[in-house]
């Protein structure tokens, strides 16, 4: 372990407000510096955090403070322009989900970083719950057997981000609930299975109950799906289904992963509200009876934090736990469901 301190500064101050918590707390970083075109934003996390140094220019903010890493939690259509020039000024970078509009981009930010040496970590912060880390293990125990079917999802029943700007479209967002929702189920589906490539997909996307709110919230001809749906073929076989929604005809919003393999099964499922009611478990067979057992009950010694693991790849010189490899190749499994979504028939990975 070394005991380099970083630098850090955090752009974009809305989700970013809990890099800064976390950055606050750690004992890897010696100074924050923050980052905002919005300077009401800078000076309420400032405040309370107690941060001098502010910034309502990312350029000059590079060109001033030698950083080592920035956190970047700006819109989606920001995300490549900024880690690409944060990396070629030498800089390391966790950026929000999802990796950037599409893979083109995505694809650009993985060169980037392999060209300058730089770690660029996809925030993928649903893997680091505590009952994920569990299933993880358990499933890289061997205790489920061969994985063949996963079904992931996140519904809500009332819940478009209103906030972004969602009037521009796929311009800043890159879509809707699949690419802003769909991207952690679907990325915490791809690791618990080991990130198989892809091979098909059918898909389609959907605005059936948004579009009167969009209208009274002044948003004409709203286009971004409010919810989305996908079924992959996996290369080996493994079948991947993902639902996500914005907006649609349901009970409370929920986020489930359901694993079915040869020796076990598992469930991660949460409602949102009412007291987060979560049920996460493993079902084993045992002396020829299938048995529920909650997974809450199993203990892992290390709850790593996001945040923290981007930085100890940093001052250890490791891989980042959530690669730009994989963020990728979330980019390009969200795209081929909009293309197939868009041509109304199954699309197969390039
Ligand atoms: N990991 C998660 O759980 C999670 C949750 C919500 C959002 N996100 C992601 O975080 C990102 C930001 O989402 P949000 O909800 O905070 O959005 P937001 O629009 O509420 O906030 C973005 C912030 O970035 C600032 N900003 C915009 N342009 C900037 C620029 N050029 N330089 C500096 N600051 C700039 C804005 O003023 C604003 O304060 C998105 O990519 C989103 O997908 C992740």
């Amino acid at each position: 372990m070394s005991n380099r301190k970083l630098k850090v500064g955090v752009v974009g101050l809305t989700v970013g407000a809990s890099h800064v918590k976390d950055y606050a707390s750690s004992d890897t970083v010696k100074e924050i510096v923050l980052c905002d075109v919005d300077e009401s934003r800078l000076k309420e996390i400032g405040y309370k955090y107690n941060i001098i140094k502010k910034y309502t220019d990312f350029d000059k903010m590079l060109k001033e403070e030698n950083l080592d890493a920035i956190s970047l939690s700006v819109p989606n259509f920001l995300h490549m322009r900024l880690s690409i020039q944060a990396m070629e000024a030498g800089v390391h970078v966790l950026c929000e989900k999802p990796m950037a509009r599409n893979a083109a981009e995505a694809r650009k930010m993985l060169e980037a970083a392999q060209k300058h040496n730089k770690k660029l970590m996809i925030n993928f912060n649903q893997r680091f719950l505590h009952e994920c880390q569990t299933l993880k293990s358990v499933i890289d125990e061997g205790k489920l057997g061969d994985i063949y079917y996963v079904r992931t999802l996140w519904q809500r029943r009332r819940g478009v981000p209103w906030w972004y700007p969602l009037s521009s479209g796929k311009e800043v967002c890159g879509g809707g609930a699949l690419i802003d929702l769909g991207v952690h189920v679907l990325d915490r589906a791809m690791w618990f299975c080991g990130y198989p490539d892809p091979d098909w997909v059918l898909g389609n996307t959907f605005c059936k109950v948004s579009k009167d709110e969009a209208a009274r919230k002044g948003i004409q001809n709203f286009e971004l799906e409010d919810m989305g749906v996908a079924m992959f073929r996996m290369k080996g076989g493994v079948m991947l289904e993902l639902e996500a929604s914005w907006a649609s005809n349901r009970e409370n919003e929920v986020i489930t992963t359901r694993i079915y393999g040869s020796k076990g099964g598992a469930v991660l499922h949460r409602v949102v509200g009412d007291g987060n009611a979560a049920s996460n478990k493993l079902f084993l067979e045992i002396g020829g009876e299938v048995q529920d057992i909650p997974l809450d009950d199993k203990i892992i010694s290390k709850m790593p934090n996001v945040r923290q693991a981007f930085l100890d790849a940093i001052v250890n010189d490791e891989e980042v736990p959530c690669t730009p490899q994989q963020g990728l190749k979330i980019t390009q499994m969200l795209d081929m469901v909009y293309l197939s979504a868009e041509n109304g028939t199954p699309v197969q990975f390039e």
